[in-house]
């Protein structure tokens, strides 16, 4: 197969699709990688190690498009990336398209086979294309929570950890799933007092049985959560109801319970955020007061290192672009499930239900399309 690498050109976005290892294993397995000069450099990729890799260079966007049977990208296609799209083409990328209604409009017109990460599922359901970037976020949560928690940022003035003979800082973290967890081991591993409120008594049981002593876990109420956030210096916002805008489990009144100088980050900012107080920022404006409260509610956290997140995200999608090009896209879907609910369009058609009840759309499923998944 022949395999297009384009440059992401979403504003401050510095992922890469393939790392050269990625365009080393697709080669090795026989396929043909095209990579447009300078795709890797936000991630610190430099062009001779892509060739070094198999990989072959060209100069434009164009040509990448144009020569792919199948496309690997990170973001959505945004508008001048729309008439590069080509009909059977297979385009692999995060898509998020409920609210992208022109995007749909193009990709089913173009007739483009439309496969998105964030929607391909695991055996037990879950969706592993998601949850590198939810690692990545929970573990860096902690580390904003430190910068701002210095008095120059706008915080209290207090290490996490303290030190001998001073207090640790205590950290709740609402929400235990990806996020939380991988929140919690680094607040846990910079010695902090470290909380973990969920509504789920079984992955409180799990998190127990991994931090054992080390956490408090809470079962979640509005109470438990007013007597956490009464003590807390950082509070990390990371639950998730699937589908559904994030609850508002601390209101703009219970604000006035925090310590002052304490730190609310939001990591669910992007299902509307779990603080009634959160608004999404950006990189170049991450923080804002509200209630006499600094809160950190960056929508793309990941965005911060792309070199790890383009590692971690590779490292889960490498697999499936690998199933993809060794089987072709019909095989490795019907051999798939998992892989097969990734798929959102498809000749023309908008075959993931979500998307099309969303933007009032037909809904055609998969099968209905191609025989036999
Ligand atoms: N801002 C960013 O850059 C960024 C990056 C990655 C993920 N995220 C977001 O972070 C959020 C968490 O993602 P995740 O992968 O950890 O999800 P997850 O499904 O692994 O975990 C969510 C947890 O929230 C818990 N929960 C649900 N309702 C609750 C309630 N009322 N009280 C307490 N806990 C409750 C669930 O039981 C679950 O354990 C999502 O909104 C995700 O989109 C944001």
């Amino acid at each position: 197969m022949k395999i297009g690498l384009p440059k992401e050109i979403k504003d401050n976005e510095y992922r890469v699709g393939l790392t050269p290892a990625g365009v080393r294993a697709l080669t090795d397995a026989g396929h043909e990688v095209f990579v447009q000069k300078t795709a890797g450099e936000g991630s610190g990729f430099k062009d001779e190690q892509y060739v070094q890799a198999g990989g072959k260079m060209l100069d434009t966007a164009d040509e990448v498009w144009q020569i792919g049977d199948m496309v690997v990208k990170v973001k959505e296609p945004i508008a001048p990336e729309y008439s590069r799209m080509r009909e059977n083409q297979v385009l692999f990328t995060y898509l998020h398209l409920a609210p992208e209604l022109e995007l749909t409009k193009q990709m089913m017109d173009r007739k483009v086979t439309g496969v998105a990460y964030e929607t391909i599922t695991d055996r037990n359901g879950r969706l592993p294309l998601l949850t590198p970037m939810s690692e990545v976020a929970g573990r860096m949560s902690v580390q904003v929570g430190a910068t701002y928690l210095e008095k120059m940022n706008g915080g209290k003035g207090i290490l996490l950890g303290g030190v001998p003979g001073v207090s640790a800082a205590n950290v709740v973290i609402i929400g235990g799933g990806v996020v939380g967890t991988e929140a919690a081991k680094m607040a846990v591993g910079m010695g902090a007092k470290v909380t973990i409120i969920d509504r789920s008594l079984d992955r409180l049981r799990q998190l127990d049985d991994i931090f054992l002593s080390k956490v408090q876990t809470i079962a979640s109420s509005r109470y438990t959560i007013e007597d956490a956030i009464s003590n807390a210096d950082l509070v990390i916002g990371a639950v998730l109801v699937v589908g559904a805008a994030a609850p508002k489990l601390v209101t703009r009144d219970m604000l006035k319970l925090l310590p002052s100088g304490s730190i609310l980050v939001d990591v669910a900012v992007d299902q509307g955020g779990c603080f009634e107080t959160t608004h999404a920022t950006t990189h170049s404006n991450p923080t804002y007061v509200e209630g006499g409260v600094l809160h950190y509610c960056v929508a793309n956290m990941p965005g911060a290192v792309p070199r790890t997140s383009t590692f971690a995200l590779t490292n889960a999608t490498l697999p499936y672009a690998l199933a993809l090009a060794n089987k072709g896209f019909e095989r490795a879907i019907r051999e798939d499930g998992g892989l097969a609910e990734g798929v959102n369009t498809y000749a023309g058609k908008l075959t993931y239900e979500a998307v099309a009840t969303s933007q009032g759309r037909e809904y055609t499923p998969l099968a209905s399309l191609i025989k036999g998944i």
